[in-house]
């Protein structure tokens, strides 16, 4: 892990804001400058479908709905204590024709489990109700979708976030319950909490304990977070894809270890989240894999859900300057969560906190022996690749990843870390590889990088290489890919 530290860039700059056409910046940059106080940008309220449709529009339908929302949440913000029963009523008022479809089961029992000492739900209700009331004020400049086929960029500050999720945590966005695939955000991931509130499990008690504290943290005066964080979709166009098999780059430095996480030991490192093409995956259902513990240590990267369209496959989501609110322990059903964390990353010039977080979507394998074939090999090449390009003037920071898309998603971790060390190759960027306590894993591929490296292997080498071994993988799907570079290495300079 020292090793790892020198990897990592102490002084990594962010580079500097830029307001261009495809950059929204939703506070107001003037004052920030002058006074460095953050004040919403004054806007214009769109109800069109390049923007989030927003609860508090005042478009002609929507006015009536949040003027029983914010009544709602009046009474709600008014009370001193608020109970379960008081939030579903609310939601369901505002949300009808979901009454018998919704449950909340889950916030009911979590409720009546949680110790005493823990339990100051009660009196956060009515201030998260307040920091929703909020919205018309703090978020009065439309916000642009993230949508496929185009590279934009969003800015928002903390406050405004801690404002829409408050909102999603009241089910207050329109147009967003239903998965009907012709409906109109059916191409997004779901905002509103109300599949967090129901069928209760001790996965969604821990997920609870979580997204709490979250509210906890920003509704309170001392606590409440005082940055900015950036959104980024990053689109690979088709004529930047590299050639592989031409790529003339050397292998980059690659650390291995078996210990450590990629979001603690590889902070200040751009750290891959091994995300779902909707991002968050199942962060508001029951999924506990590395996204959906990775969004709810920094709630803040939920909010990304609102406004970012499906990846699809030439693209990625960035995210710089997320805050981590939590601890935790464990993965999947040993998933806990294990009490606050004071975030110490330092902040850049534009206040956003030095971290990057990548979201790239790896294939689902239902079918192991189909990521063998080229055009899959292709797809995630490009895929990582256009991740750890970097973007805009971006600072490169190493990456910190490990894993990726070999859980869930049925990938072959040996395969995996060669596709995303040629990928950093070729981005001219170090890799600290994290193989969450696979010491085999470790331990070949090591051996396997020192044997490329010492035999000077480039992109387009070992890209061919694949391609060999792509074929021989069809003829014979025992042949294992570390085995056949051993066997192969030699050779493959002088012939391919
Ligand atoms: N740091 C390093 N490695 C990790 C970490 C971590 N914090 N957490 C998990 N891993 C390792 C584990 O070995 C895990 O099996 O990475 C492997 C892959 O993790 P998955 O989360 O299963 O990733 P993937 O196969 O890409 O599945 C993606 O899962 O979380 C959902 O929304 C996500 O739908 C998407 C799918």
């Amino acid at each position: 892990l020292k090793d790892m530290k020198r990897l990592q860039h102490g002084d990594m700059k962010l580079g500097p804001l830029r307001f261009t056409r495809r950059h929204t910046v939703l506070i107001d940059v003037d004052t920030f400058n002058s006074q460095r106080k953050f004040l919403p940008q004054k806007g214009r309220d769109l109800w069109h479908s390049d923007f989030v449709k927003m609860p508090c529009s005042q478009s002609a339908n929507q006015k009536s709905r949040w003027d029983v929302i914010s009544k709602k949440l009046k009474s709600l913000a008014s009370k001193k204590t608020v109970s379960v029963k008081d939030v579903e009523e609310a939601i369901i008022k505002y949300n009808p024709k979901y009454k018998d479809q919704w449950s909340f089961d889950a916030l009911h029992t979590f409720n009546k489990n949680i110790p005493d000492t823990e339990n100051y739900f009660k009196t956060l209700f009515p201030k998260i109700a307040a920091l929703a009331l909020k919205l018309p004020d703090f978020v009065n400049k439309a916000i642009p979708l993230l949508r496929k086929g185009q590279s934009a960029t969003i800015t928002l500050s903390q406050v405004q976030i801690s404002c829409l999720l408050a909102n999603a945590f009241f089910c207050t966005f329109p147009h967003r319950n239903t998965s009907n695939p012709t409906a109109e955000y059916s191409g997004y991931p779901t905002i509103n909490f109300n599949s967090l509130f129901g069928n209760w499990s001790e996965r969604k008690r821990e997920k609870l304990r979580a997204i709490m504290h979250y509210f906890k943290e920003v509704t309170d005066e001392s606590t409440r977070p005082k940055g900015l964080v950036t959104f980024h979709r990053e689109c690979l166009s088709y004529t930047d894809m590299p050639t592989w098999e031409s790529c003339k780059e050397n292998l980059s430095k690659l650390h291995i270890t078996s210990e450590g996480q990629i979001e603690l030991e590889g902070k200040g490192m751009l750290q891959v989240d091994f995300a779902n093409s909707l991002i968050g995956g199942g962060v508001l259902g029951s999924g506990l894999l590395q996204e959906e513990i990775l969004f709810l240590i920094n709630p803040e990267l939920i909010v990304a859900r609102l406004f970012t369209e499906k990846l699809e496959d030439n693209e990625c989501l960035i995210i710089t300057g997320s805050q981590q609110f939590s601890s935790y322990s464990g993965f999947g059903d040993s998933f806990e969560w294990a009490g606050p964390y004071e975030d110490q990353s330092e902040r850049d010039q534009w206040a956003r906190r030095k971290t990057q977080i990548l979201a790239i979507d790896a294939m689902n394998f239902r079918h192991s022996m189909d990521q063998y074939k080229m055009r899959h090999i292709n797809r995630e090449l490009n895929k990582a690749y256009c991740g750890f390009k970097g973007y805009d003037g971006h600072e490169k920071p190493d990456i910190a990843t490990g894993k990726w898309g070999c859980g869930a998603f049925n990938g072959d971790p040996q395969l995996k870390a060669l596709i995303q060390l040629m990928a950093a190759a070729k981005a001219k960027r170090g890799l600290a590889f994290f193989t969450f306590g696979d010491e085999y894993l470790k331990q070949s591929l090591q051996h396997i990088y020192d044997l490329m490296f010492a035999e000077g292997i480039t992109v387009g080498t070992l890209y061919k290489l694949l391609c060999e071994f792509s074929s021989a993988k069809h003829r014979d799907s025992h042949v294992d890919l570390f085995d056949f570079i051993k066997k192969n290495i030699r050779n493959s300079k002088s012939h391919l």
